[in-house]
């Protein structure tokens, strides 16, 4: 990897809810390169939106609180970072593309006014320029009758409208990483593709990327490298290759296993047998045990370390250990 852009350290994140404290995300680290862009998926509630959210230091508290980690994002902690200099980097330096665009939008003032502001917060320029530059963005992520829609209030808007306006703001002030989590659920295929080839355009100059999907097709097309989240930890990291072509972990091979296929017609699709264990009950180890085909005693133990398998490719798993039953374990997860 090329100079990491952001690196997250050992980041756990608690919430105390009404029937007791569970970690949304359990020791959790990876890195992003400049210009690269990394893929973080992983089933519903696995803790994506929680590590996107950390990062930022967004995560409502009470109930939530970072327990530990580091975030280094030119060369400073922003989890440290004091509430001025936060406010600084986040929209301008890291933009965010949610998965509710009204939670990044203000009810009370008209759409013009909002992103004129965010513009001047960041940006020395007149208020006409801003209006302007921010028209011509409308447009660029294609909201029909841009002027126009400068004079609306949020609620006025479609939710799909809504997400291009708060796509439009993310990619405007041209950031250094922009973490898009689901970022075009709401819309149709046509404007997915226009949105996606905007970030594309952006990677070129340098723009890294984090974005949190379901779909792998996604992925594929968008992605350099992909970190694995299951249970509140990382199960597997690697490079696009590594993850679809020598997935390591018995669950990354179930989500891959999991894709529908339009090549060989209709096909009953693999779901990966079992429920994701509550957060509140996690048991004692590794996280995917009650639905792995490969149990053993010691997966009951005590958590998987990292593994290596490759450059910049690691699984959390024990079949991946050489010192475990002599690499046999490797030979079993080809089967
Ligand atoms: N504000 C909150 N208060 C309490 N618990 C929360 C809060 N936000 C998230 N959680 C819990 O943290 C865990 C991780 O949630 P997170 O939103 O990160 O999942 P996710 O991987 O983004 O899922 P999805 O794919 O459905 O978006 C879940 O158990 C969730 O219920
Ligand atoms: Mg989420």
């Amino acid at each position: 990897m090329k100079m990491p852009l952001l690196e997250i350290k050992n980041l756990s994140v608690r919430f105390d809810s009404d029937d007791g404290p569970f970690r949304a995300v359990d020791d959790v680290s990876f890195a992003i390169g400049r210009g690269e862009s990394v893929g973080l998926v992983g089933e519903s509630g696995c803790g994506k939106s929680v590590t996107a959210l950390a990062v930022t230091r967004l995560i409502p508290s009470p109930p939530g609180h970072i327990e530990s980690g580091s975030v280094m994002f030119e060369k400073k902690d922003l989890l440290k970072l004091g509430p001025g200099a936060l406010r600084q980097v986040r929209g301008s330096a890291i933009s965010m593309i949610f998965q509710e665009p009204l939670s990044a939008l203000s009810p009370l003032h008209r759409i013009g006014r909002q992103i004129v502001e965010g513009i001047r917060f960041h940006r020395d320029i007149s208020k006409k320029e801003a209006w302007n530059y921010a028209r011509q963005w409308l447009s660029k992520v294609g909201l029909p009758d841009a002027q126009e829609r400068m004079y609306a209030y949020p609620f006025q808007l479609s939710g799909g409208m809504q997400q291009r306006i708060m796509i439009a703001m993310a990619l405007m002030l041209s950031p250094s990483l922009i973490i898009a989590d689901e970022p075009t659920t709401a819309l149709d295929v046509t404007t997915q593709a226009q949105i996606f080839s905007l970030i594309r355009e952006m990677k070129q100059n340098d723009t890294s990327l984090l974005l949190i999907t379901h779909d792998m097709g996604v992925v594929w097309e968008m992605c350099d490298r992909v970190v694995v989240m299951y249970a509140s930890r990382i199960v597997e990291t690697g490079s696009l290759d590594d993850i679809f072509f020598r997935p390591a972990h018995p669950y990354t091979k179930g989500l891959l296993a999991a894709i529908p296929k339009l090549s060989v017609g209709k096909m009953p699709l693999h779901a990966i047998s079992g429920q994701v264990p509550s957060p509140l009950d996690y048991p004692r180890g590794c996280n995917f045990q009650d639905r792995c085909a490969h149990v053993s005693e010691m997966c009951r133990e005590a958590t998987p370390g990292f593994f290596k398998l490759g450059e910049g490719h690691f699984a959390a798993c024990i079949l991946h250990d050489n010192n475990f039953s002599g690499g046999e374990g490797r030979d079993l997860l080809q089967r």
